[in-house]
């Protein structure tokens, strides 16, 4: 039996809605499994700056730093996305990412059959895909100084050796229990900061000689992902390359809606999201697809609680779903938010049944 208190951060949009798709998806496996675990749900994002005028108010910070996981939904929308605006539910997250250290963020991306059909690639091109982005999360381009003047602005970009050295052996690592291949991936043709992380993931590769390292300018990835997504294994890369290439492969397996994220490598608890935003477009219609919150309560699960019989649980479980064609609108279905959790909730437990 395995006790965990996992905090909720349901956030904006269609945030609180996938969240408590997880939520429950979690509370059935700790059910079927024997597991207590505790949730508490905690302001972040729009909604917090709404109660306590602050995206990451102290009292979430504390509960962060006090919890074995986070489940979060997604932060963001109009009402707070005035460009003059002094304060944005964005940076409620990536607060969250520093205060957490959380500098590796996992997106994986697996084609299932029923919604590869509905890529907008042909099947040739998809059969095989199975990739795992590793973008890093704590800096970049996201954290460095900004100024901002009536005439002009600007962000900076920093990276540390330290920084992309701990970054790429994480990729390499997880290479290592995959197909052995890890593509790097910058614009060294132009960005000093570039140069550094080509220079360092060489220096890197040589550690894992079993490890075949390639380079890849990002610019011509965004092609190659659309041109032999198969080929890929593990793809490293810097914080804001990362953030756009992985939207443009989640739809390689059909829709945003089901790609999931693990942030880790702090020294505290992980953090489990979908890559997509707050759907600001559909939400409050119970429309959103769950399903990558729940493939993310599903890594929640085996990295940070250690249970990988129960993560598997729910993938079997998501597969089965969409097998058996439960598709929210984004996957061309007419089922609600509700009914494809409860899909999901009804594999777990016959699953039980059948053990
Ligand atoms: P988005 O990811 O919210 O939406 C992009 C498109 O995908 C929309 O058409 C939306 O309806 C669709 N979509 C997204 N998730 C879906 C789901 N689960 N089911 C069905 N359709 C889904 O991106 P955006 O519109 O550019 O951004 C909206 C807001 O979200 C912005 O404020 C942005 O900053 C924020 N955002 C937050 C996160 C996060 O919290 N991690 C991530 C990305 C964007
Ligand atoms: C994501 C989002 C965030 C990011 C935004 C909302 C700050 O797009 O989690 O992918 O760019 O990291
Ligand atoms: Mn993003």
């Amino acid at each position: 039996m395995k006790k965990a208190h996992i905090v909720v951060l349901p956030g904006d949009g269609i945030g609180p809605e996938v969240a408590s798709a997880g939520v429950a998806v979690l509370r059935a496996v700790a059910e079927r499994f024997g597991h207590a675990f505790t949730f508490t749900e905690h302001a972040i994002g729009g909604d917090a700056i709404d109660r306590f005028g602050d995206p990451l108010p102290p009292q979430t910070r504390d509960a962060l730093l006090a919890c074995d996981a986070i489940l979060l939904g997604a932060v963001g929308g109009p009402k707070w996305s005035d460009p003059a605006a002094k304060v944005r539910p964005e940076q409620g997250l990536l607060a969250m990412r520093k205060l957490l250290g959380v500098f590796a963020n996992v997106r994986p991306l697996k084609l299932h059959p029923r919604t590869a059909a509905l890529s907008p690639l042909k099947p040739d091109r998809t059969a095989g895909v199975d990739l795992v982005f590793i973008r890093e999360l704590t800096g970049g381009i996201y954290f460095g100084a900004k100024t901002r003047s009536e005439t002009d602005a600007t962000d900076e970009c920093r990276y540390s050796v330290e920084e992309v050295e701990r970054v790429v052996r994480h990729a390499f690592e997880l290479a290592r229990t995959r197909r052995r291949k890890v593509t790097s991936v910058d614009k060294a043709n132009v960005l000093e900061t570039s140069r550094l992380w080509r220079s360092v993931a060489t220096r890197v590769a040589a550690d894992y000689p079993d490890v075949a390292l390639e380079h890849q300018l990002v610019d011509s990835m965004a092609m190659h992902l659309l041109t032999h997504p198969a080929d890929y294994d593990v793809i490293v890369t810097e914080n804001m390359f990362g953030d756009i290439l992985t939207d443009e492969a989640s739809v390689l397996a059909g829709s945003l809606g089901l790609s999931p994220s693990a942030s880790i490598g702090g020294p505290g608890a992980g953090v489990y999201e979908p890559i997509h935003g707050s759907a600001p477009d559909i939400a409050g219609q119970s429309i959103a697809n769950p399903l990558g919150t729940i493939l993310s309560a599903a890594m929640l699960l085996r990295h940070s609680l250690g249970l990988a019989d129960e993560a598997a649980t729910v993938e079997a479980a998501v597969d089965h779903v969409l097998e058996h064609a439960t598709l929210t609108r984004d996957l061309g279905g007419t089922a609600t938010t509700h009914a494809v959790t409860r899909a999901v909730l009804d594999a777990i437990q016959s699953k039980a049944e059948a053990a």
